[in-house]
């Protein structure tokens, strides 16, 4: 059976995408269909987007059918102890969520508030009818080490993918 993947994700500074390059890659390895997808956000300072992250506001989103795909990637840094706007109102506007296994990826700074942003991030995927079911945090100095976390991120697929066990 072919397993489909897509990797959606934002990503301001570069950490989150070279994250998700970095899962496209072990999953093409593991002859996964895998395409990436980044989203856009608005632009803001920084405390704007602080705000804007901790209040969940709605930003215009891409819209994508997520209805070919069986696994579904979905990347974001944490803002102000949440996701990013540009995830969050993906998430809430997307259909094709139901019965999907669901993947996040996080990277952080400090790592304030991150258990706070997965669990925000895992709810909109299960009020969805998502299935959360690998979370993977990075801290984003870590991305200039990407040999550093390569088995954390093999961990992170191969535990959950459908036919791994
Ligand atoms: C607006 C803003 C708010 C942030 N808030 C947090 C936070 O609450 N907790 C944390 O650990 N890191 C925080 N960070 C750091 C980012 O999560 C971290 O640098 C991340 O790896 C950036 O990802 P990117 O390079 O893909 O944009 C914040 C960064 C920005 C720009």
């Amino acid at each position: 059976m072919i397993v489909k993947a897509i990797i959606i994700y934002f990503s301001k500074t570069g950490n989150t995408e070279a994250l998700a390059s970095l899962i496209e890659e072990v999953l093409r390895k593991k002859e996964v269909k895998t395409e990436a997808f980044s989203m856009k956000g608005d632009e803001g300072t920084f405390v704007q987007e602080c705000f804007r992250a901790f209040l969940s506001k709605e930003v215009p989103v891409e819209i994508k059918d997520l209805e070919t795909y069986d696994l579904i990637f979905l990347g974001s840094p944490v803002w102000a102890f949440s996701p990013v706007p540009a995830i969050s109102s993906f998430v809430k506007h997307t259909e094709g969520w139901k019965g999907k296994k669901v993947f996040l990826f996080l990277t952080f700074g400090s790592g304030a508030g991150r258990r706070r942003a997965e669990r925000v991030l895992s709810r909109l995927v299960e009020k969805q009818g998502g299935e959360v079911i690998s979370v993977l945090q990075i801290k984003g100095k870590l991305m200039k080490m990407p040999e550093r976390i390569k088995e954390r991120v093999n961990f992170f697929i191969d535990t959950s993918l459908p036919d791994s066990k």
